[in-house]
């Protein structure tokens, strides 16, 4: 039986992976989080070398047989040498260095490879980069969200600070923002067939009853194909 898959695409703290798990609680689905993989690897490979910018491909692939995912909750754990990473993974050492891991072609193929075979066997909601383009290119569903670089700023500083933050600490995170979706410019085209949706001047609670509203929609429309 195949599966459902929903591909949630994105920029940079653009709420990909809260908004995943909420349209997979509110579906009653698990959600993966493919960034946790490219992550666990890089916390991995910074354990045994240090010095990010001296790693090869051929060191990285190395250190990502360490890594796996494992169902946990509603949710997939990315474990390192079996044990779940936690928040090693966001760490600011892991978020330097994670970039130049996302780029190498075999670690990507190794990723999306631990990814599919996730969703072999449940149904999931899955965020990244290149879900609906690269690893479910077939998906049912792919939402690509986007949002002015000030607001996503402004939210992940709301978010690591607990408070509003002055124009000046924006401004910078935006700088900042603006680097990052450049170093993954790569990875960030919508698909052809993708739903743009943008978040700016919406909450997170109507993004979340747009994708779900979507995901009924689908759904509703394939059990009457394979019915009829
Ligand atoms: O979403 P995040 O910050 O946890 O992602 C970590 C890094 O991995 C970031 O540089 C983007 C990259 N990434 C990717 O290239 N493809 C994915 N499917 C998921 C993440």
């Amino acid at each position: 039986m195949s599966r459902l898959v929903i591909a949630i695409d994105g920029p940079a703290a653009s709420g990909k992976s809260s908004t995943a798990q909420w349209v997979a609680d509110r579906l009653a689905i698990r959600h993966v989080d493919s960034g946790s993989l490219y992550r666990a690897i890089t916390a991995a490979a910074l354990d045994v070398q240090p010095a990010y910018e001296r790693w090869t491909e051929a060191d990285v692939l190395g250190q990502a047989r360490r890594v796996r995912l494992a169902a946990s909750g509603r949710s997939f754990a990315a474990l390192v040498d079996g044990r779940d990473a936690g928040e090693r993974i966001r760490e600011p050492d892991v978020t330097r260095a994670v970039s130049a891991v996302a780029q190498m072609p075999g670690v990507r193929a190794w990723v999306n490879d631990e990814v599919r075979a996730a969703a072999r066997d449940h149904d999931v909601v899955v965020d990244g980069r290149d879900i609906g383009t690269a690893v479910f290119p077939d998906a049912p569903l792919k939402v690509f969200l986007v949002a002015d670089p000030w607001e996503r700023a402004r939210r992940r500083l709301v978010q690591q600070l607990g408070r509003a933050p002055s124009d000046r600490e924006v401004a910078e995170e935006t700088d900042r923002l603006v680097q990052r979706d450049a170093k993954d410019a790569t990875q960030m085209v919508p698909a052809r067939d993708a739903i743009v949706v943008d978040t700016t001047y919406i909450t997170q609670e109507e993004q979340v009853d747009r994708i779900v509203a979507l995901a009924r929609a689908v759904t509703r429309r394939e059990d009457v194909t394979s019915e009829g």
